[in-house]
């Protein structure tokens, strides 16, 4: 079945390089990709290299706990950055994470940023047939890069995690496109961009 054409997409990007990296660049020709099938597409951009989300630690994690109406000051500052990423994805009908493979898993920044969307009650709620993820009717795109090749193996450490995760939320289908290889050569290199691609022309057709 064709997915239907999304109206506001959410561009997640992770790339120490920015707008320079081969993850966030592939993810922008998906969404331009989709922009000329639906001119009126709204994109929001959470650039989580240039802006990083703060670690979570204990204090901001009690806040998450404590019920709005009795927190601090502290506790609402605290809870602050992750309420403007719940409200990011809430507002998405579609989810593009540019995730390079840094060090053999996703950048710390996507990691914290991970941290600060997966809220008991908010966006995943605890049942007794398991956890239900409540960010349900959202898409996922996910655009991996890396230096090397592990899509399909053990090694890819990347691939399970993010699919579990964002299913756990609720999010799906979630598609994922590798570009691999990247640090082996030019002609491995380009085979690797021209394959994602290709790959993401037939996710936007
Ligand atoms: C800090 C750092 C760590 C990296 N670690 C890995 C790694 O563990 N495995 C790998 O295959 N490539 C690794 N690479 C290569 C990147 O995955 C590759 O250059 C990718 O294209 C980066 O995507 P980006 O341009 O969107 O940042 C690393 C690159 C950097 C900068």
């Amino acid at each position: 079945m064709t997915p239907s054409i999304p109206h506001h997409a959410l561009l997640v990007t992770s790339s120490l390089s920015g707008e320079a990296g081969t993850s966030s660049a592939l993810a922008r020709d998906y969404l331009d990709r989709l922009a000329t099938r639906g001119p009126d597409l709204r994109i929001t951009h959470r650039d989580l290299a240039g802006d990083p989300p703060p670690h979570l630690d204990a204090e901001t994690f009690a806040a998450f706990g404590t019920s709005p109406d009795e927190r601090s000051a502290v506790q609402r500052e605290r809870v602050a950055w992750s309420d403007a990423a719940i409200a990011e994805l809430r507002a998405a009908d579609l989810v593009v994470v540019a995730a390079p493979m840094y060090n053999f898993g996703v950048p710390s920044a996507l990691k914290a940023w991970m941290d600060h969307v997966a809220r008991a009650g908010i966006t995943f709620r605890y049942t007794d047939r398991g956890p239900q993820g409540l960010l349900t009717g959202r898409r996922a795109v996910v655009v991996s890069t890396r230096g090397g090749r592990y899509a399909g193996t053990a090694a890819d450490s990347q691939t399970p995690f993010i699919e579990t995760f964002l299913g756990f939320l609720g999010l799906g289908p979630i598609e994922f496109v590798h570009a691999e290889g990247l640090a082996m050569g030019e002609d491995h290199a380009a085979a690797a961009l021209e394959s994602a691609q290709r790959d993401l022309e037939r996710l936007a057709a």
